[in-house]
């Protein structure tokens, strides 16, 4: 039996229990078994949750470049590894293979050289969904420097916090981006982020949308030049099992971004076992992750884990409604797609169009349906399984997190009876726990609690750059000896997992985990603002959408409330991004506050639902009387 691709669920069961009773030999059979390493580990895990501390396969030495391109070339070479999908339908797509990206990362990875990387400097990449976003990571890894990616949705303010944050030397992005039929000039928002980053020493730029950019002397350079003159070879970097792969920023309840560390052969074994199980890849199979590689999702899923299983990828650089809203099914069509992933939000936007961007469409390539971000509603589920899986592709619902590296709990394809929102079981290796108010596990079935891991996995994040404490503080301080992901779950009466939603202050909007806390600083920007405070509220497409209650200074003058409104959208639009404006604004008197102060976000998140019959207990408010006005005069 081969540890590394789980055929039954039979198996599936056999193998968990290995995993639980004997993590190391379970983890050390799969190292074995599928990669490729200079010297193997002394040991395989090592762990104190106290420290916290965590080492997986310490004393090995890799490179995960030669696992996911090297190593494929004598046997795949002329196999597409990457394949590009532009933006615009009429521009041809893009096959890369293996033995081209090799090349191409080769060529990449000098260049970085020659500007000055070395092994454990930061990259900051900043580039849409085009083939040099793979391939800058990639070099990245193959040279030993750090990267982390900044999505390129994201605003100046928060590029130059994230670049300030881990002291980037290097910024890679593009002269623009094709956003459906909408340009977007990235490197002018790269210029402002750079007036407030003094550790950027040179910029790199890629020709996308060949518009009349300027370059500052000295500091930009065009990427096509330098790859044009590099010698196409590259000896990899050996790296360390624990040597850092890359920082990923992700949003915390309060305070700054944090960015996520995730180190080198831990991140691998898990990512690529578990693309393998997850989605069934085989040979041929042309897999189709449609997330931005600017998230975990890209990072784990389109990058490093098809590729250390040397799969075909696809890039999809476009947007699901470009040119219209059958592009998705076209792409899947047009390729053969066999897998496709991608977010509940974005199904639920499509099934309000017209069946018949759908049926127009032959998706009779389509093997495995997935999902990610958030938890998935039953009548997207049902829309997705009939239309598009035809009732004959399983649906892998799959819950993990940026701290997680991996897909944590999910079904495996054609072996584990899916079940509607339920993410259904955890995958080999991974023991959960749910935890009652007082932090007592709670054993047995059809029960509900926080959502913890009690042993450790191979690509959880290893710190938040910067700052372990805050790790600590965030992840394992709520309950010894355990991983708390800040997620509410229910097990059902048969031991299925379903994902209730955050019980933190963060909300899943679209798919993207916000904060409230940096938004609600945003709003406070304001010259007219007073004080704010922000909730989710359900939304048909996004899942959540925002509502922010504001209090006004009061300055005297009449305000209209209107472009108030676009204005405090403006503030949030320049220091996180458009994902996290407002879609609702009420202008308040007050907010209700606990007698210590604190706002009560519990009765603000009740009216916002519109479930005001049971407010819960006001009588500790300090101050009653504004909640009837805000009930009265809500949006
Ligand atoms: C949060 C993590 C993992 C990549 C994308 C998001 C929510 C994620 C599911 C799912 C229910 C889900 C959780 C989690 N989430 N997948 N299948 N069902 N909820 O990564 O930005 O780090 O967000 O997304 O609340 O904690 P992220």
């Amino acid at each position: 039996m081969s540890n590394y691709h789980v055929k039954t669920l039979e198996e599936y069961f056999q193998l968990y229990r290995k995993s639980v009773r004997n993590p190391e030999l379970f983890w050390e059979e799969i190292a074995e078994e599928h990669f490729v390493w200079r010297k193997k580990w002394d040991k395989v895990v090592e762990y104190d949750f106290s420290k916290p501390e965590f080492k997986w396969f310490e004393g090995a030495k890799l490179n995960i470049t030669e696992n996911c391109i090297d190593r494929h070339i004598h046997i795949r070479g002329d196999k597409t590894a990457i394949l590009f999908e532009p933006n615009n339908p009429d521009e041809e797509a893009e096959h890369i293979s293996y033995k081209e990206l090799h090349k191409r990362v080769c060529k990449f990875a000098n260049v970085l050289k020659e500007q000055g990387i070395k092994k454990g400097d930061r990259v900051c990449i900043y580039l849409p969904m085009i083939p040099e976003l793979a391939i800058s990571i990639l070099a990245c890894a193959r040279i030993g420097a750090v990267h982390s990616v900044v999505f390129a949705g994201f605003s100046s303010t928060a590029l130059a916090t994230r670049i300030n944050d881990c002291e980037a030397k290097m910024v890679i992005t593009s002269d623009g981006s094709y956003r459906g039929a909408k340009t977007i000039d990235l490197k002018s928002i790269v210029d402002e982020a750079l007036e407030s980053c003094p550790s950027i020493e040179t910029v790199l730029v890629a020709k996308r949308i060949h518009s009349d950019i300027e370059l500052k002397e000295g500091r930009d350079k065009w990427l096509a030049p330098l790859l044009e003159e590099a010698y196409q070879d590259c000896v990899p970097e050996i790296m360390d099992a624990e040597d850092p792969l890359f920082i990923l920023y992700t949003s915390g309840s309060t305070g700054s971004p944090k960015g996520m560390l995730h180190t080198t052969a831990g991140y691998m074994v898990y990512t690529a076992y578990t693309f393998k199980n997850v989605f069934n890849y085989k040979e041929n199979d042309v897999y189709w992750c449609t997330a931005d590689i600017g998230w975990i999702t890209g990072h784990s899923y389109i990058v490093y884990g098809p590729l250390a299983n040397g799969a075909t990828t696809v890039m999809f650089e476009g947007v699901p409604s470009y040119p219209d809203f059958g592009r998705f099914w076209e792409v899947i069509e047009k390729h053969k797609i066999t897998q496709f992933y991608t977010a509940p939000t974005a199904i639920r936007a499509l099934a309000k169009e017209n069946l018949d961007f759908v049926d127009s469409h032959d998706l009779s390539s389509l093997k495995v349906l997935g999902t990610v971000g958030e938890p998935i509603n039953e009548e997207a589920w049902h829309w997705y399984n009939d239309n598009v899986g035809k009732k004959k592709n399983p649906i892998v619902d799959t819950w993990w997190q940026t701290e997680t590296g991996g897909i944590m709990i999910s079904p495996l394809p054609y072996l584990t009876p899916t079940k509607p929102t339920y993410a259904t079981l955890p995958l080999p290796g991974i023991q959960l726990a749910l935890i009652d108010e007082k932090g007592k596990e709670i054993k047995g079935n059809q029960v509900d609690g926080r959502l913890c891991v009690k042993y450790p996995w191979p690509s959880m994040a290893r710190s938040i750059w910067g700052n372990h404490q805050r790790y600590k503080e965030t992840y394992f301080s709520a309950y010894d000896n355990m991983y708390f992901t800040g997620d509410g779950a229910l097990r059902d009466e048969v031991g299925y997992y379903r994902i209730t939603g955050r019980v933190d202050d963060v909300i899943i909007v679209s798919g993207h985990n916000l904060g409230t806390a940096p938004i609600e600083d945003s709003v406070n920007e304001h010259p007219a603002v007073a004080e704010s405070a922000i909730v989710g509220f359900p939304h048909d497409v996004k899942g959540n959408a925002l509502y922010g209650y504001v209090i006004l200074k009061e300055t005297g003058e009449e305000r209209n409330q209107d472009n108030l409104r676009k204005e405090i959208n403006q503030i949030i639009t320049e220091h996180i991004g458009p994902i996290a404006k407002l879609d609702k604004i009420q202008f308040v008197e007050g907010l209700p506050k606990t007698r210590s102060g604190k706002i009560m976000r519990r009765i603000l998140r009740k009216i916002a639902h519109n479930e005001l019959s049971n407010l819960g207990d006001v009588s500790t408010l300090l101050n009653p009387e504004v909640v009837e006005n805000i009930i009265k005069e809500r949006l």
